[in-house]
């Protein structure tokens, strides 16, 4: 999962929760579903896939997440998904088995057939849901190297009648908009924590008493964004949060959430970087605001 921080008791989410139920309910009954989970950095997408993750029981499960630096590699995400399967490799039929040999470079030869390594995908999805059901999580899926996003969402869209559960989180705004495989698959949409919900996360991780007004602030400004309201109190001294916010200088909120993200990221490795999830640095090297 992206995120490097611990895992909290998950708040709220009680429409989510339905949906993925039945996500997985209906995969165990042999109509394959397939869920994209589309939000913001922070807001609560790889929890939810954690949440699939915990309650697929019976399920074989298989991850692979996006990662920004492969995303010039050629099938490196259908790769790290399907490697626990290769040993369904034989039994394909053999034009699959050579292109998906060749996409995943167990074989030399001529470029892989795309269309042969998407059909080759989706039977052994088929095959290995055929002995138990199957949770495919993909995190961080606008990583994803073009060309197993583009596999993928083939796969996608022709999966029906098995026991599959195939869940995407993409971050929104998208990476790219003029290229978006997912577009046309079910979405759910993740937002902010309701009010009272990012009240109870605020007050699980600021030690002490926080002003009232700036509990507001807060949560209007982060819109209940988990990560935002994570991170921000961490950046923020006991001042601050016992009401300095109401100073006629003080900086709005927003730009000290970017800063506290700037000051966080800066002092991160590359991977670290990385699991801070909202905060990596966007394509211009800025680092996008979470709320
Ligand atoms: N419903 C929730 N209740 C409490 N904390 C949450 C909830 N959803 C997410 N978080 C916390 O917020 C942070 C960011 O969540 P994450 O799922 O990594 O976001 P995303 O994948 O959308 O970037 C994590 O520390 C996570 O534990
Ligand atoms: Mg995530």
């Amino acid at each position: 999962m992206s995120s490097s921080a611990p895992r909290r008791g998950m708040l709220g989410r009680h429409h989510e929760r339905g949906v993925l139920d039945e996500v997985l309910g209906d995969a165990r009954a042999g109509r394959s579903r397939v869920v994209v989970l589309r939000g913001e950095p922070g807001v609560g997408k790889s929890t939810l896939l954690d949440y699939l993750a915990e309650n697929a029981s019976g399920f074989r499960i298989l991850r692979a997440a996006g990662v920004e630096s492969e995303m010039e590699l050629a099938f490196a995400g259908l790769h790290q998904l399907c490697i626990p399967l290769m040993s369904h490799i034989d039994r394909l039929p053999g034009p699959q088995r050579e292109a998906l040999a060749v996409a995943f470079g167990l074989r030399g030869g001529a470029a892989a057939d795309r269309f042969m390594v998407g059909l080759a995908v989706l039977s052994m999805l088929a095959e290995a849901a055929e002995e138990r059901p199957l949770l495919c999580l993909l995190d961080d899926a606008q990583w994803l190297d073009r060309i197993s996003a583009q596999s993928l969402a083939f796969v996608a869209r022709r999966l029906f009648a098995e026991r599959v559960a195939l869940a995407f989180s993409v971050r929104t705004p998208p990476v790219d908009p003029q290229h978006d495989p997912w577009t046309a698959l079910p979405e759910l949409e993740v937002r902010g924590l309701r009010d009272d919900e990012a009240r109870t996360l605020l007050d699980s991780v600021v030690p002490g008493r926080l002003d009232e007004r700036v509990r507001e602030r807060i949560i209007a400004e982060t819109r209940g964004n988990p990560l935002a309201l994570l991170e921000l109190t961490r950046g923020l001294s006991t001042a601050e949060l016992a009401g300095g916010f109401g100073r006629p200088d003080a900086r709005p909120l927003a730009s000290q959430i970017e800063q506290s993200f700037v000051r966080r990221i800066g002092g991160l490795p590359d991977a670290g970087r990385r699991g801070v999830g909202g905060g990596a640095p966007g394509p211009g090297g800025r680092v996008p605001p979470p709320g």
